[in-house]
């Protein structure tokens, strides 16, 4: 790239809106005709000075261009808490820190955290030229006046600080002159206008770089980035920091460490890797965003739209700093005020999360190694016969030919079709993997994916232009496609169809592999000695190189170097995926995938990986589920029962309770382990997966309506307790436990032999799910018991949630009777809703082809609110459970006429009014006295 100098003429230029366009006249006269003053280039110089290990700057670099050694006093105030790292890579020592005009103290109060050399107070690689204000935001240029320590700094910087609405502000800084890379999507909706009313003032400084994002209603600030830290904008290094109002920090996925951030000098680093999920890992997805939450509940979000491998730094003070190796610092602050909120924002940027069909909310079953269809249909059956709900069957890479993408092993899998067929008969689904990467080798008019893919021109190529070759399963070699093409779409679709047509009709698609995993590191023939390969700062990616377990950082895409597009290349397959069945099938699309970026979730759902049957796996199994529903991907689970490893039935027993609530419910195995379906692990966990699952099965319209409004507002659907109770800080590092919506607490028995549970009940009024009796919380630890097939659940007073009779699967569930159990507050009131429709429409909303009901209870009477009715299937209400009715009912009138067909409770004080034949579309109210 060309270091080009900030033109001087731009300065003292007024930059309010109708001069924009006078300025995009003179960048592009600027651009065409460049200044001939250029800074000094570096292949020209001699005499190379080391700075570390891996990188020599220039002479003239060194004693003229970096900023000058900082005066003592400029370093002498700075707490440890607040000293930004300066020297992040290689053995650093006084000398080489000061060159970098930066502050060294060797001897710290943490020694091994605290930054040896560090940032002084005034450092800045840049000063403005002019900056401007207006009721809509700020723009202001930069030029850039110190050389930083990487190489080809951006010379001159544009920022724009846009109030987008009155919870969103957006701050994009980046090289006016130069476009450089931005992610293609997600695509974020353009704002018309914007916010007249704030809740935020965003403060900026002519003497400082950076900026402070400061809560209206409470005064703080809660992102300053002004003058803090060393903001750096080089082609391949890009830093900025800020201080955090706030210690509680969640989200910068994914990673496998506890849902709650240390701030302890943690390093987060977001590279998609095909990597066994372990603590300080980059794991398969890339999550550039994070909550935090103010003692209090006032929350904020802070999303980095930005694709390039990067870490992300959280220090005491409480601060935080993204180095991000390439792209430009895009951000989009949200401010909540509550964490619900601030995902509602953050998706209004990334996406809403896609509806998923009705039927993918049921149990699924897989492992790897079935081996066969026999195998496969056996275990099936079984887990069938012993009354195991099940909607969907899956198969893994053992049901391909040769584990070739798009084509079934016509030996062990023969009759597959009619199985399938078979499946839909019974209300059944099935799903299969797919892998990006398909096999080269085969002879020209044998593989069909291969030659398509060939003539088409959709496969990744290597820098000098040949189509890239690693190995994935494939026996030899693997190529892969290219998801960035334009043309993938109609490969992708044309593919799918064919498969559909000639071998059997499945209906949903795994996808995996896809961060790419490719395990020769980079490709057959390795990757080329490039700037690209062997960036000057390498975030902390597992294997220490960018390219381990994945294709080279040189790949090309045809929007592109995969350097830049490594991390969106899972939405990229997940976009056109999901285009693609819903064009072969005409129904929902049911896609997961193992990768995963930023605005996934509008596209496809997600599960953890390749986890491990172990009992601290099953625990961390939660903070996934939490960290997928904040990053917008509600429909996530884990691999019930453990992945890798053998599992016992102790932990498998255990694990199908807490598994029948994640959103996405799925038991897989691994290659090689023993069976793990319920039924083969014998009756305890039977017994258990019955209980819990046929308790989801019951809950499903609740879990459906969380869904739908996932879907139109954003919403989380498995939540934190914090998100529901913000003000009470008992609960932030509560990830034990968790909630659907707002209504059921989910505590599951994490420890083995475990009968009993302590969980932290936040303040209210709660009801056990299975025995009914009242709970009343100050806000305390309560003991609940957790009998081996049990798992605890409580159900929150002030809400009403729907309920269907449960069967075998949602198919058959769908044709039984719904109900409703009615859970009052102190104040005996609840309200609830419910979302119905055909479960496999794409876009009922668009369509208009829905039911949306509310429910109200206040004292003695339940009445429903027909908000919509527009999908004509009857929804029938056959039950209503009463939780918490303290004095024993003598009478129930259904609009107004006795209805006998009840009982009351005295126990439980649960009131229970059965053999209704309600059409919930039409206006009821049921009262009891
Ligand atoms: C890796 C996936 O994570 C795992 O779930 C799958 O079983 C194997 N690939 C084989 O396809």
């Amino acid at each position: 790239m060309k270091n080009i100098r900030c033109n001087s003429f731009l300065r003292g230029v007024c930059f309010a809106s109708f001069f924009v366009n006078v300025i995009y006249f003179f960048i592009f006269v600027f651009v065409v005709f460049p200044p001939k003053n250029e800074i000094p280039n570096f292949e020209k110089s001699s005499g190379m000075y080391p700075v570390k290990n891996d990188r020599l700057i220039s002479e003239k670099e060194f004693t003229v261009g970096l900023p000058p050694v900082p005066e003592f006093t400029q370093c002498e105030k700075v707490n440890d808490d607040e000293k930004f790292d300066c020297f992040p890579r290689g053995i650093v020592t006084q000398n080489l820190c000061e060159n970098r005009g930066c502050c060294w103290s060797a001897v710290s109060n943490k020694v091994g955290s605290v930054p040896p050399c560090y940032y002084p107070r005034n450092y800045t690689l840049y000063k403005y030229e002019n900056i401007t204000s207006t009721d809509a935001g700020t723009v202001g240029y930069m030029k850039n006046v110190h050389l930083s320590p990487y190489p080809e700094d951006i010379q001159c910087l544009r920022i724009d600080i846009n109030y987008e609405t009155d919870s969103r502000v957006h701050v994009k800084i980046y090289d006016p002159i130069q476009t450089r890379f931005e992610p293609p999507f997600p695509y974020v909706p353009k704002v018309k206008g914007y916010s007249r009313n704030p809740l935020y003032e965003v403060k900026t400084d002519k003497n400082k770089i950076g900026f402070t994002v400061v809560r209206k209603s409470s005064k703080k600030a809660i992102f300053d980035s002004l003058g803090v830290g060393g903001f750096t904008f080089a082609n391949q290094f890009l830093q900025l920091s800020a201080k955090l109002s706030t210690k509680f920090i969640y989200g910068l996925g994914q990673h496998r460490n506890d849902f709650l951030l240390s701030t302890d000098w943690y390093t987060r680093t977001l590279f998609n890797r095909d990597q066994t999920p372990a603590e300080d890992m980059n794991l398969y997805g890339s999550h550039p965003f994070f909550l935090g939450v103010e003692e209090g509940g006032d929350s904020f979000g802070v999303f980095l739209l930005n694709s390039n491998a990067m870490d992300v730094i959280l220090q005491p003070s409480p601060a935080v700093t993204y180095r991000t190796i390439g792209g430009i610092l895009n951000f989009y602050i949200f401010l909540g005020p509550t964490p619900e909120e601030v995902i509602q924002q953050y998706t209004e940027v990334v996406g809403k999360p896609m509806l998923p069909p009705y039927w993918s909310l049921g149990f699924h079953l897989c492992r790897w190694g079935y081996n066969s269809l026999e195998n496969t249909k056996t275990i099936m059956e079984k887990n069938l016969a012993a009354g195991i709900p099940l909607d969907v069957q899956w198969n893994d890479i053992d049901y391909m030919e040769d584990r070739k993408d798009l084509l079934y092993d016509k030996k062990n899998f023969a009759g597959l079709s009619k199985f399938v067929d078979d499946l839909h008969e019974q209300g059944m689904h099935y799903v299969v993997i797919i892998d990006p990467g398909i096999s080269n080798v085969e002879a020209p008019g044998t593989y069909f994916p291969y030659d398509d893919a060939v003539a088409m021109d959709v496969l990744v190529k290597n820098n000098t232009g040949d189509i890239l070759l690693g190995k994935v399963w494939n026996t030899e070699t693997t190529a892969f496609l290219d998801f960035f093409n334009p043309d993938i779409v109609d490969y992708w679709k044309n593919s799918i169809l064919r498969q559909q047509k000639e071998q059997f009709k499945y209906d949903g698609l795994w996808i995996d592999m896809n961060e790419p995993s490719d395990a020769p590191n980079g490709s057959i023939y390795g990757c080329p000695d490039d700037v690209l390969e062997h960036p000057p700062y390498v975030p902390s990616v597992s294997g220490g190189q960018l390219s381990v377990n994945t294709i080279c950082m040189t790949a090309k895409h045809t929007s592109g170097n995969h350097y830049n597009l490594h991390n969106l290349y899972s939405l990229a397959e997940g976009i056109v995926t999901n285009y693609a069945i819903s064009q072969v099938t005409g129904k929902r699309p049911f896609i997961i995938s193992r990768a995963t970026f930023s605005g996934q979730g509008k596209y496809t759902g997600t599960w953890g990986g390749d986890n491990i049957s172990t009992w601290k796996e099953m625990a961390r199994s939660i903070p996934y589920i939490l960290n997928s529903n904040l990053f917008g991907m509600p429909l996530s689970g884990e691999d019930i029962c453990g992945f890798q490893k053998e599992t016992t039935v102790a932990l498998c027993q255990r694990w199908m309770q807490l598994g029948a609530f994640y959103p996405f419910s799925r038991n897989h195995n691994s290659i090689n382990e023993k069976p793990q379906d319920p039924v083969s692990l014998g009756p305890d966990v039977v017994n258990s997966s019955l209980k819990a699952l046929t308790i989801r099965y019951t809950l499903l319209p609740y879990l459906y309506t969380l869904f739908w409004l996932a879907h139109i507002n954003g919403d989380t659907v498995a939540r934190p307790l914090f998100f529901e109770f913000p003000s009470d800080v008992k609960t932030y590092d509560v990830s034990t436990q968790f909630l659907w919506g707002p209504a059921l607490h989910i505590i599951p028995v994490l420890t083995e032999g475990a009968t009993k549970v302590d969980a932290y009940i936040p303040k209210g009024r709660w009801f056990d799910y299975y025995t009914g009796n009242e709970i009343i919380s100050k806000g305390e630890r309560i003991r609940l018991p957790a009998p081996l097939d049990t798992i605890p659940l409580l159900l929150r007073g002030g809400y009403v949630i729907s309920t269907q009779e449960p069967a075998l699967n949602t198919v058959i569930s769908r044709n039984k009777n719904m109900g409703l159990l009615i859970i009052p507050n102190e104040k005996n009131e609840a309200k609830g809703f419910l979302f119905w429709d055909d479960g496999d429409l794409i876009d009922p909303y668009e369509k208009n082809e829905y039911n949306f009901l509310e429910f109200y209870l206040t004292e003695n009477k339940v009445i429903n609110k027909v908000v919509k009715c527009n999908y004509i299937e009857q929804t029938n209400l056959g039950n209503v459970d009463i939780f918490g009715v303290k004095t024993t009912v003598n009478s129930v009138m259904i609009n107004n006429v006795n209805w006998k067909n009840f009982k009351y409770l005295p126990d439980s004080k649960k009131l229970i009014i059965e053999d209704l034949n309600i059409d919930m579309c039409q206006t009821f109210v049921i009262q009891w006295t």
